[in-house]
């Protein structure tokens, strides 16, 4: 399968950021933009946003051509779990998208790959595109373990089988990129992503999207974006600037 088969997808994750008065500031950017300039068929864009903020996100986005979604879903469908939100409460909100497995949720909270493999099956089931997230961090990275680390994270997701797998978008992000304002280089990028690719393929599920993610700005999406492997880019920081993420999209 080549790349100009493949769609694209450039979606943001707002992390913990954000008040009722700044969304509203930057929702109404993204949907005026979208309305007057088609993304196009084959390239989507969307937001991930934090919980509290589903509803004003779902309110400010409906009927344009911006999609939404969460940063993190239960495992359970429901029950006794303080402080979790099922897939079908996302649903509720007509999400699109849930990230599953973000680094900083395997790294703070402690979530093992078979849980993040647990979270996106949750997500499936509900309808949701779970959007899960590797990469290996700077230690591992140096050590040369970054396949390794990248297929270990992998297994449990892969073990779910080519149906499952084929509803899925996965994203490359490592850690010692995240944030710092260092990304990895394409080539360095596009050597994981085939990596992921053949992974993919060998499951029969060659068509996901493999997004790249980690310092990803105006500056540099288009490079990333030129390499065979690469279908766009989970956006942190700069999805937090109007300007800035839209002109990441246009790449
Ligand atoms: P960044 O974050 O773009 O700010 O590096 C990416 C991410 O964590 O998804």
């Amino acid at each position: 399968m080549t790349q100009q088969s493949r769609a694209r997808l450039v979606l943001g994750n707002w992390k913990m950021h954000g008040s009722l008065a700044q969304n509203a500031v930057l929702l109404s950017a993204l949907r005026s933009a979208n309305t007057e300039a088609d993304a196009g068929p084959h390239a989507q864009v969307g937001v991930c946003v934090p919980f509290p903020y589903l509803a004003q996100t779902a309110q400010a986005l409906q009927g344009s051509v911006v999609s939404w979604g969460a940063q993190d879903v239960s495992a359970h469908e429901q029950g006794a779990y303080t402080g979790e939100v099922s897939a079908a409460m996302l649903k509720d909100f007509a999400c699109r998208w849930v990230l599953a497995g973000h680094s900083e949720r395997r790294a703070y909270h402690g979530e093992t790959d078979q849980a993040v493999a647990d979270k996106a099956r949750a997500a499936l089931q509900s309808g949701l595109t779970p959007v899960v997230c590797v990469g290996e961090t700077l230690a591992e990275h140096e050590s040369g373990q970054t396949l390794d680390v990248i297929r270990r994270q992998l297994a449990p997701v892969l073990a779910l089988g080519a149906q499952a797998v084929a509803r899925m978008v996965l994203a490359y992000e490592p850690v010692w990129a995240i944030g710092t304002g260092r990304s990895a280089t394409p080539e360095q990028a596009q050597q994981v992503h085939a990596a992921i690719r053949a992974e993919l393929a060998a499951l029969g599920t060659a068509q996901v999207l493999v997004l790249y993610g980690g310092s990803v700005k105006a500056a540099n999406a288009a490079s990333l974006f030129a390499m065979p492997d690469i279908d766009g880019a989970l956006v942190g920081g700069a999805a937090l600037i109007a300007e800035e993420f839209l002109r990441i999209a246009a790449a």
